[in-house]
């Protein structure tokens, strides 16, 4: 083996110790796949292959690895400020960043809430939509109405409304007082549709059926990611999500976006909400926000919603809430040499003008073996296999295959879920699909 030598990172005699969040930790550690350097499009693995990276990372190095201008911002930002509270203190950073990301997304969803992962951001906008409600004087909405097929990160909030069995089942009853919508995933009538399916809008109308049945007065909010993506690609029916929009409006009841996957370029526009043209009160966001360099999150907050906060004494609290890392100078900095690559290099337009290439190059791979469906939006797609007698094993098959032969896929289930970076050009979307056609046509 060529072993790269990783800065601060000397490479481990011994794997046992570090326990691998969602992995199988046994089976990964008997044969692991471990990389040691990433630029541009490409990881290099510590025996010096190198790897086609078609999932940014987690969905989440939009701008493709290895940006020397974050770097240097990073490395700035330690120099001159490593750290600073802000609880009834501040510095700089957050207040210029959430001007700007403000500036950034539609309408008056205008103030921003800082914390350091989708899961904080989720659970931040779960408990600002609680409080909304009870500054308001409607303490009673205390009911939250998330999707089966929803994943909102791993904190008991996100768990509560997501709608992933093996995520929720081993942790208790959770927060009580939570009611799903269906998930909108249907083979029989969407498959290998391109874009957003025509059927399935109909599934925004259970919103009405769950307010029947608890009664709007104790409803606070519902949360759906607008496309779904760690639960393998369930892209939106059309008119789905403005559906929801006008039955939450009707009945006083807020909307959440989950943007982590949608936000920041993903599906060619900035965030899915204007992308779709649906304006909602909450959304949060993490991942892109800095390119996945240093972990960071964030909750943007409608006017009316912040607004409703800051009554009461000037010298009171409004929000009890809060991370010791909330705006860290080093994410802030990160962020905004994120942002300054995004605008300069126009990547939210080029996901966009890719998009058509894009779809094109993977809906060739119907009728490749396996194959049941293929689903697309922005530069994300959905290949889905039809799963052999143990579900998941087909999947995982693939992802290894994948991996061996220099490409990053990921795979959620039988689903391979693809999101390159944006820089991709289309040659290597043309490379990504000849590989993964290859390794389709291998698998048993
Ligand atoms: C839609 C969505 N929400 C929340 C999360 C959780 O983010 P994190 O892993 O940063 O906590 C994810 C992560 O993939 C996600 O896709």
């Amino acid at each position: 083996m060529t072993l790269l030598p990783t800065p601060h990172s000397p490479l481990p005699t011994d794997l046992d110790a570090f326990w691998m969040p969602f992995t199988a930790n046994r089976q990964f550690k008997a044969k692991p796949r471990l990389m040691a350097a990433a630029k541009g499009v490409h990881y290099t693995t510590v025996d010096g292959r190198e790897v086609l990276d078609g999932t940014a990372g987690l969905w989440c190095v939009n701008a493709g690895h290895g940006r020397e201008k974050i770097a240097a911002a990073v490395h700035a930002q330690v120099s001159q400020l490593d750290f600073a509270p802000t609880f009834q203190m501040g510095h700089p950073g957050p207040f210029s960043l959430a001007d700007r990301l403000a500036k950034m997304l539609p309408g008056d969803l205008n103030h921003v809430f800082f914390t350091n992962s989708g899961s904080e951001s989720v659970d931040t906008a779960l408990k600002i939509a609680l409080a909304y409600h009870r500054v308001r004087g409607e303490g009673s909405r205390t009911r939250l109405i998330g999707r089966e097929r929803g994943y909102h990160g791993v904190g008991f909030g996100g768990i509560s409304v997501g709608g992933i069995a093996p995520n929720r089942k081993f942790f208790g009853s959770m927060i009580p007082g939570v009611d799903h919508l269906p998930h909108t995933h249907n083979l029989e009538h969407n498959a290998f549709t391109r874009g957003q399916p025509e059927w399935g809008a109909h599934l925004a109308d259970e919103l009405e059926r769950i307010v029947t049945l608890h009664d709007a007065s104790t409803i606070a909010a519902v949360i759906v990611e607008p496309m779904a993506g760690s639960t393998g690609v369930l892209i939106p029916p059309k008119g789905y999500l403005e559906r929801l929009r006008a039955i939450c409006d009707k009945h006083g009841i807020l909307l959440i976006f989950d943007e982590v996957i949608t936000g920041f370029g993903r599906l060619g526009s900035s965030f899915a909400t204007e992308h779709f043209g649906v304006l909602p009160d909450l959304v949060a966001v993490a991942k892109g926000i800095t390119n996945g360099t240093i972990p960071m999150g964030a909750v943007f907050a409608r006017q009316g919603i912040h607004d409703a906060f800051m009554h009461g004494p000037e010298n009171g609290i409004e929000l009890f809430h809060g991370y010791t890392y909330s705006g860290h100078p080093v994410a802030c900095a990160a962020a905004e040499a994120t942002l300054d690559i995004y605008e300069e290099e126009g990547l939210f337009d080029r996901a966009r003008s890719l998009s058509s290439y894009w779809e094109k190059a993977v809906h060739s791979l119907q009728g490749l073996p396996h194959v049941i469906d293929i689903r697309n939006l922005g530069l994300v797609a959905g290949v889905e296999l039809a799963a052999s007698e143990q579900p998941g094993a087909r999947g995982y098959e693939c992802l290894v295959t994948c991996f061996e032969q220099g490409l990053l896929v990921r795979t959620t289930g039988d689903i391979i879920a693809l999101s390159p970076p944006l820089i991709f050009e289309t040659h290597h979307i043309d490379q990504l699909i000849e590989q993964l056609t290859s390794v389709l046509k291998a698998l048993p």
